[in-house]
This record gives structure tokens, C-alpha cells and sequence, in this order.
């Protein structure tokens, strides 16, 4: 009588952590087709044996003991009984076996106890397939629509991007309960790789990788020259690049001072290059499946001609005091500036003396004996100097 007692009282504190579901924990339980699960009550084995045992699916007799067992003709060969504890195992599960399970024992000396719990039993995921309506897409100009389907039953669906999961936004809709992604005006970091995952409580799949492939730019066109410098001597050969981000790869073209050349081609190169060539390059950038351009800022190209022989007219030295006297400096290349200097130093204009021409034409008014002396012009642009002598002699009247 009193082992009976405390029987009562553990079943009660069991029956109250499983929250009134009698012998049974709450479900539901989840399994695949063709799996197994296991109906585990909460009575711990006794000594005391059961009088009668009823486990029922829906209203469908599966065993009942009393004294001997009665199995439904559907359950022969896939159940086992647990007689210690009432526990039921049921093997090579159907979806129709999805459904109520009850279960009802009366042991000797004891109350008789109830409980049931529900199975779902469901077709595992196999066979995700991700589609997309189209992998050839313009950047800002297209929108795509990405299906995923799947076998199984009770599917959830989800959307990777890379290895992180996709968010709806405003480009970006997630519909038909997951399983269609749509990206609307795609941008070019929309290419994925994009997969589906699909799962339920037994099982999940996931789709192959697909990749977008999203045409787009061109865009940061960049214009260099090599060995990049303010002027460039005539002969020089000079190599101008091009580049872009494309894809496709950009095709280019070459302006000079706006106008249109014949080169092609991410490299212009400018060997022997003449005065004439100089001017402001530019390059253009096109892209023949966006349809879309893009020009460069214009590189400055200045060729200059080295500066060589220089010389001083008139040649003659001996000149009279008081006569008026032009003197010449020139050069054959591009001068840019000319000084002059007297005996050695800088000249300084005394009141007889102007300069024309950017320098060019130093001119006396009226020659003074003291003018005598040794001049030099040094004639120069950013490349190259040169330097003429002229020695004058003023002879007194
Ligand atoms: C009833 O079946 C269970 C197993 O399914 C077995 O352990 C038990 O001995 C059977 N009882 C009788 C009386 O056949
Ligand atoms: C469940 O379906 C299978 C065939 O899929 C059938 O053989 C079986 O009789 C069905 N069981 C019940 C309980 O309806
Ligand atoms: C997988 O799914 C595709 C598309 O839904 C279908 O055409 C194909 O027959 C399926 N294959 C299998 C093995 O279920
Ligand atoms: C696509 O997006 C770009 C930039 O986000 C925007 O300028 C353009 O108007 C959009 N095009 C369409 C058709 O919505
Ligand atoms: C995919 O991921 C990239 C970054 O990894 C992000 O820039 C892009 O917006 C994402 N696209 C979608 C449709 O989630
Ligand atoms: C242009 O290209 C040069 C050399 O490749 C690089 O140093 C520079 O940062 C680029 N400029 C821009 C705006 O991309
Ligand atoms: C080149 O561009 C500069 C500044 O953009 C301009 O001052 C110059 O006149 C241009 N040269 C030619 C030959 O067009
Ligand atoms: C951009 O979309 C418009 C409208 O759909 C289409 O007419 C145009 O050809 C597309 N442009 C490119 C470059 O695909
Ligand atoms: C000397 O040069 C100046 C400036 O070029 C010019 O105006 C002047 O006529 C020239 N004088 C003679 C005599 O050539
Ligand atoms: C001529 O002028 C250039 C540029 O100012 C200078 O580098 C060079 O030394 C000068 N030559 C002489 C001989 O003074």
C-alpha cells in the first residue's frame, strides 16, 4: 500500500513538468517518410504489470493489451510495444500515419492514465532546383527573377547570397512564401552566387549555385601617360593608357583636342612624337552591352624641339660710338626664354639700352666706349640651353 503511495506521487510530479499532456510529452513530433519514431511515455518500469494497454491512432485500434495483444492489421511487423513502460515504436512511417496518437494503461493497483501527442510525418526536401529568368543582365537596367522548387512536404525557403542570408528591400522581393527572388535594376554587386535552401523539421536541401552575370560600366576611366612630364622633346615616343571598369572590357577610342583619331585600344602610343602632335588627349570609354560611355579628363601633351645653335647678329664686333646698334639672339629649337649677360655678369640696362621682343633684339641708341665689353645670350626652354657670344668693340669718333 505504501509503495503504491509513493507511486501516485512521482507520476504527479512527472505528469506536471509534461504540463497536463498525461503519459504522453507534448508534441507534435516531427519524421521522414520511411523513419522511425519512438512514442516514449513518462512512466518509469514498475514491477507492477500493466492490466491493459491501448495506444489508438485517431480512432484506428494499432495494439491492445489485456492479457494478450491485439494488433490492427495496419501495424502488423511495424510496431513494437515496451511493455516495462507502455512505450510504442513505430517503424517505416507513411504520411498518412500523420495524426492523433493515444494512449490509455491501466497498471494494477493504480488509476488508469491517459495522454496523446501528434506525428507529423513528412516527405524529406530532395531535389532543389534554383532558376533564373535570365544570367545575362545590364547593370541599372534590368531586373531578374530568381524560383527555387523543391520535393518535400511543409517547405521553408531561403535565399543566400554568397554565404550570407538575402533581405527583402526595395529592390529586393521575397515572394510565393519564400521561393521566388526577384532583384529589380540590378546593380553589378547583385551576381552572387545566389542559392536556395530549402528545409522542414526532418530535413533540408540546398539548390546549385547560380551565378548573375550583370554587364555594367564603364565607369572610373583613367587616363595616364608614362613617365608622365610638363613637355616632352620632338622624338620622344610616349606611351598614353587607358582604363576603365567594365565588363565587358571597355573598347576605346583617342581624341585629340576633341578631334577623333583612328587609334584603338587601351595603349596610344606616340613614338618619334613631333611639336605638331601636341594638344590635349582624351580617351573614351565603351561599353557595346550597356550601351554606355565614358570620357577622360584631357592629358596635356606639350613637344618641344631642343634648342641648338645659337648666335648672335650682327657678327661684327668693331662698331663707332654714338650709332645705333640692334643686337639679335635666335636659336633653331623652341625658345622659351633668352638672358642676356655682360662679361660675366648680369646685364643691367644702362639709359642707352632696351630690350624688344621677349628679349630677343637687346638695342643700343647711342653706342657709349664703355658699352665694350663680352655678351652672351643664353637661349633655353624646359629641355635644353644654349649659349651665344658676341664680343663688341666701340671705337671712339
Ligand atoms: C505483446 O507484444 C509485446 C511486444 O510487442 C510483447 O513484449 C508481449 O510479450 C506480447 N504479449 C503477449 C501476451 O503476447
Ligand atoms: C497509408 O498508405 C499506404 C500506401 O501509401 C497504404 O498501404 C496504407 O494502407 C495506408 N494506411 C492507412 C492507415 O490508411
Ligand atoms: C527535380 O525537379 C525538376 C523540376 O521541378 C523536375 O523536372 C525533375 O523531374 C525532378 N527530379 C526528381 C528526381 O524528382
Ligand atoms: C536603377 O537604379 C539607378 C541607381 O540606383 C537609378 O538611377 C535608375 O533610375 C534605376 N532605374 C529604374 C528603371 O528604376
Ligand atoms: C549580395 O551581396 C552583395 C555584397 O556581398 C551586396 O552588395 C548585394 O546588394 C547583395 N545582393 C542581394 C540581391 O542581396
Ligand atoms: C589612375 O591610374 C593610376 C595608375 O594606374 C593610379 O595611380 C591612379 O590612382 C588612378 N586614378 C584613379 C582616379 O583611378
Ligand atoms: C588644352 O586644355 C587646356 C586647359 O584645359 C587649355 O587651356 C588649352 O588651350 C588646350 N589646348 C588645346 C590645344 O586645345
Ligand atoms: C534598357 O531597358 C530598356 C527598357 O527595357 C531597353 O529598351 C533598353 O534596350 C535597355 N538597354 C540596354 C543597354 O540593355
Ligand atoms: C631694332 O629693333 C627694334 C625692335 O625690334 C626695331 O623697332 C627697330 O626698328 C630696330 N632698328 C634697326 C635699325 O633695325
Ligand atoms: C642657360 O639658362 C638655363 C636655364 O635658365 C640654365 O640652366 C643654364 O645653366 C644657362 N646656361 C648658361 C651657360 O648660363
Amino acid at each position: 500500500m505504501e509503495i503504491a503511495v509513493i507511486h501516485f506521487i512521482m507520476l504527479g510530479v512527472i505528469s506536471g513538468l509534461t504540463k497536463g499532456a498525461g503519459v504522453l510529452p507534448d508534441g507534435p513530433l516531427n519524421a521522414a517518410v520511411g523513419a522511425t519514431v519512438m512514442f516514449t511515455t513518462t512512466l518509469i518500469p514498475s514491477d507492477k504489470p500493466f492490466l491493459s494497454v491501448v495506444w489508438t491512432f485517431g480512432s484506428e485500434n494499432i495494439i491492445t493489451f489485456s492479457g494478450k495483444n491485439i494488433t490492427g492489421p495496419e501495424y502488423e511487423g511495424r510496431i513494437t510495444l515496451f511493455m516495462s513502460t507502455g512505450s510504442l515504436e513505430l517503424r517505416n512511417l507513411d504520411l498518412n500515419d500523420s495524426g492523433q496518437y493515444s494512449l490509455s494503461i491501466i497498471q494494477a493497483g493504480g488509476p488508469g492514465k491517459t495522454g496523446s501527442t501528434t506525428l507529423n510525418v513528412l516527405e524529406p526536401v530532395s531535389n532543389v532546383t534554383a532558376t533564373a529568368s535570365s544570367t545575362d543582365l545590364v547593370e541599372f537596367n534590368s531586373s531578374v527573377r530568381l524560383s527555387c522548387s523543391s520535393s518535400g512536404s511543409s517547405l521553408s525557403f531561403l535565399w543566400l547570397n554568397g554565404s550570407s542570408e538575402v533581405t527583402a528591400s526595395d529592390r529586393v522581393h521575397i515572394t510565393d512564401g519564400g521561393s521566388t527572388l526577384t532583384i529589380v535594376n540590378v546593380t553589378h554587386y547583385d551576381q552572387g552566387p545566389f542559392r536556395c535552401r530549402v528545409s522542414n523539421p526532418v530535413s533540408v536541401g540546398t539548390s546549385d549555385l547560380i551565378t548573375l552575370s550583370i554587364s555594367y560600366g564603364p565607369e572610373d576611366i583613367n587616363l595616364t601617360i608614362s613617365l608622365s612630364q610638363e613637355y616632352y622633346g620632338e622624338g620622344s615616343d610616349i606611351t598614353l593608357s587607358c582604363s576603365a571598369d567594365s565588363r565587358p572590357a571597355a573598347l576605346f577610342y583617342w581624341f585629340l583636342n576633341g578631334d577623333f583619331l583612328s587609334d584603338t585600344g587601351p595603349e596610344l602610343r606616340l613614338m618619334n612624337i613631333q611639336m605638331s602632335q601636341s594638344g590635349n588627349y582624351s580617351c573614351q570609354a565603351f561599353n557595346d552591352k550597356t550601351l554606355r560611355y565614358e570620357t577622360s579628363q584631357p592629358a596635356a601633351v606639350s613637344v618641344l624641339e631642343r634648342i641648338s645653335g645659337a648666335f648672335v647678329t650682327p657678327t661684327t664686333s668693331l662698331t663707332i660710338e654714338g650709332i645705333f646698334v640692334n643686337l639679335t639672339c635666335d636659336a633653331a629649337g623652341s625658345v622659351f626664354t633668352r638672358k642676356w649677360m655682360k662679361d660675366g655678369s648680369d646685364l643691367t640696362l644702362a639709359g642707352n639700352m632696351n630690350l624688344y621682343d621677349k628679349n630677343k633684339v637687346l638695342s643700343f641708341n647711342s653706342l657709349k666706349t664703355t658699352d665694350s665689353g663680352e655678351y652672351s645670350c643664353n637661349t633655353s626652354n624646359p629641355l635644353s640651353n644654349d649659349e651665344a657670344k658676341y664680343t663688341m668693340v666701340v671705337i671712339c669718333r
